[in-house]
């Protein structure tokens, strides 16, 4: 445990590999036992716990969701006993990962609004991130978490793309919205689904921001993907070896 958590924010367009990114990140961080890792499912649509292998008792959103409902109910419980409950769904879930913490913030029921959820995420990041060594968010598309400051203790940008004009622009809107509203040390841009070498000679012409690394097309990743499979045993091939130079270059240093 550290008082200076590394907190890596893997955010990008809708699509581009954040999910299966982040899930690669985190397997890699927790390879080292002694250390403990804390993974985010941050994104409403809910994906990271499958490639993790992990099976979610509750979502933040359900456990917000409990403790309204039992307030209403008459139970007289403040912030304190919130993050007391949060804190045992939390570590009750991580059972079968031993230095792997877990947690989704999941999809609000009804019309319910993202908002809510979202500002205890926050809060839940500030809490608990200094009993990590690394915390991996696997964020939401684009850049509204960062907008609203979701992302506030975030140390690491993992800006993912691919090779299109659209992922690289959004990539671009995130590190610059980032700026202005959060105190990030490091920002980066990685390339995801690479053709070739040239393709990413030809990209990085055109880019400004600091390049983390890039990642080929894989057809392993698809094939996980489609199984549901835990990315605990992808094999150990360019697809890792680029991940680990990435580990290595911008979250290590
Ligand atoms: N390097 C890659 N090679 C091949 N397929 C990939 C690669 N990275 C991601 N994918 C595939 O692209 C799709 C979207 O990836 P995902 O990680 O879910 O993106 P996001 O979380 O950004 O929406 C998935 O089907 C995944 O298997
Ligand atoms: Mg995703």
């Amino acid at each position: 445990m550290t008082e200076h958590p590394k907190i890596i924010a893997v955010c990008g367009k809708g699509g581009v590999g954040k999910t299966s990114i982040s899930a690669l990140l985190t397997i890699l961080l927790a390879g080292e036992k002694s250390r403990k890792v804390l993974a985010i499912d941050a994104d409403p649509a809910v994906g990271l716990s499958l490639p993790l292998g992990i099976a979610v008792h509750k979502t933040l959103d359900q456990i917000r969701n409990d403790l309204i409902r039992s307030i209403e109910n008459g139970e007289k419980s403040g912030k304190e006993e919130l993050l007391n409950r949060l804190d045992y769904e939390l570590f009750s879930s991580l059972s079968e990962k031993d230095n792997l913490a877990f947690l989704a913030i999941g999809r609000p029921e009804g019309d319910g609004c993202y908002c809510q959820v979202n500002s205890l995420l926050r809060e839940i990041i500030q809490n608990i991130a200094a009993r990590f060594d690394f915390v991996v968010i696997d964020g939401e598309a684009g850049i509204e978490q960062i907008n609203r400051r979701v992302m506030e203790m975030v140390t690491h940008l993992f800006l993912v793309t691919d090779s299109s004009i659209k992922g690289q622009n959004v990539a671009a809107v995130i590190e610059n919205v980032a700026r202005k509203k959060i105190q990030f040390q490091k920002a980066g841009i990685f390339y995801n689904r690479m053709q070739d070498e040239e393709e990413v000679h030809q990209l990085l012409q055109r880019n400004k921001l600091p390049v983390i690394g890039w990642m080929p097309e894989n057809p392993e990743i698809r094939k996980y993907d489609r199984e549901g499979k835990s990315f605990f045993s992808f094999p150990d091939s360019i697809v890792m070896t680029s991940l680990k130079q990435a580990v290595q270059g911008f979250i290590y240093e």
